[in-house]
């Protein structure tokens, strides 16, 4: 598991970490495209051929990260610089088994970063996975982008570190927390191969219980939101719980004493509903009231009520097992027939503003 323990901000830059970012990787915008069945980096001859043919660092780089390809050792050493290859085997995000390197993470392209990634974010599930970086959070990490006055940044729930990196590229210092260190090292890894390792922070902490004395300009999650029953995948996998809006209510609970006087919340979750909208929009208007804040709702378009992914399913596609049979009478029992993905908006003032992602 990568670890940066003891590796300095001199050691990071000392070996040309950079180089890394250079790299054809997994372009999250082309690993939707796989998922429709096109062709993915790794599936396409021509782009494999071209990479091959370019320098031989690259090359062996590019088969360990962008094609998860296993290298001999002797061959990475001759191709590789002795520095760049030691601080990755030091950062554990190479691993060596017979006198073969392979690469414990991928390397994707995230709004115009380079990211280290657990493997499934190229669509494979090999090791850890964690850390996770999906489409959703591309899409957090572009609103982020958005806002370029925000000098001081906190993200809670930091996986790859992609949204903290997105506000530190606008120059603003990050304080980037996570309860799984794995999650912390990976960001901190990641700051430093977008040059932005002296901006960012990584401090363990966990959503539900946190202290932090310090307010910022811009505060900034994409919680654990799958909707299944907390603890229930034995796992940290990001379960918030049956309306998978636990860590949601929690955020927006706390943003109040985390923002500066302008400061604004970006939270973004899910929730059910049916073709109106969300259920829970009452409930939130009353939980801005009770907060003194104002809130504006973005709404992406609706899906079919969210299944647990890992839930069995029988020939008919129908969940079987207590995981499907607890959420679908969840979802049954509330009459769901909508399932909204969303972003909120939260800033000091009053009211709630509804929209929808154009
Ligand atoms: C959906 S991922 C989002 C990662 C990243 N922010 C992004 O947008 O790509 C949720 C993250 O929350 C972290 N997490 C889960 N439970 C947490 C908790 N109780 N406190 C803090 N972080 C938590 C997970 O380790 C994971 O990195």
């Amino acid at each position: 598991m990568i670890s940066v323990d003891g590796i300095s901000g001199d050691d990071f830059a000392g070996a040309g970490l950079r180089r890394l970012g250079t790299l054809p990787q997994h372009d999250l915008l082309t690993l939707a495209g796989d998922w429709l069945g096109e062709l993915a980096p790794w599936r396409n001859t021509g782009s494999l051929a071209a990479i091959s043919t370019s320098l031989s660092a690259e090359s062996v780089l590019a088969s360990l990260f962008v094609f998860g390809e296993p290298v001999a050792e002797a061959d990475a050493r001759a191709g590789v610089p002795g520095p760049l290859l030691d601080l990755l085997l030091r950062a554990r995000v190479l691993s060596e088994e017979s006198g073969k390197l392979s690469a414990d993470y991928c390397l994707v392209r995230g709004d115009g970063m380079s990211l280290l990634a657990a493997w499934r974010a190229a669509g494979r599930d090999t090791g850890s996975y964690a850390p996770w970086v999906g489409t959703d959070s591309m899409t957090l990490s572009r609103l982020v982008a958005a806002r370029r006055r925000a000098r001081t940044a906190l993200d809670l729930g930091c996986g790859t570190g992609i949204l903290g990196l997105s506000a530190a590229r606008n120059g603003a210092d990050v304080v980037s927390v996570d309860v799984n260190p794995e999650c912390l090292a990976a960001a901190t890894f990641n700051a430093h191969l977008n040059g932005l390792g002296d901006r960012l922070t990584a401090v363990e902490g966990d959503i539900m219980s946190l202290a932090l004395d310090s307010r910022f300009d811009l505060v900034v999650s994409n919680p654990p939101c799958l909707p299944l029953r907390r603890g229930s995948l034995g796992w940290l996998a990001g379960e918030a719980g049956l309306d998978g809006l636990e860590f949601f209510w929690e955020l927006l609970r706390r943003v109040p004493d985390l923002l500066t006087e302008d400061g604004e919340a970006l939270l973004q979750a899910a929730a059910y509903g049916d073709e109106r909208g969300p259920f829970f929009v009452p409930e939130l208007e009353a939980e801005l009231r009770r907060l003194k804040v104002s809130g504006r709702l973005l709404l992406r378009p609706s899906t079919p009520p969210r299944w647990p992914a890992f839930a069995p399913r029988d020939e008919n596609q129908q969940l079987t097992g207590v995981l499907g049979d607890e959420v679908r009478e969840y979802v049954t029992s509330i009459g769901a027939t909508h399932y909204y993905g969303f972003v909120l908006s939260v800033r000091s003032g009053d009211g709630l503003e509804v929209g929808r992602f154009q």
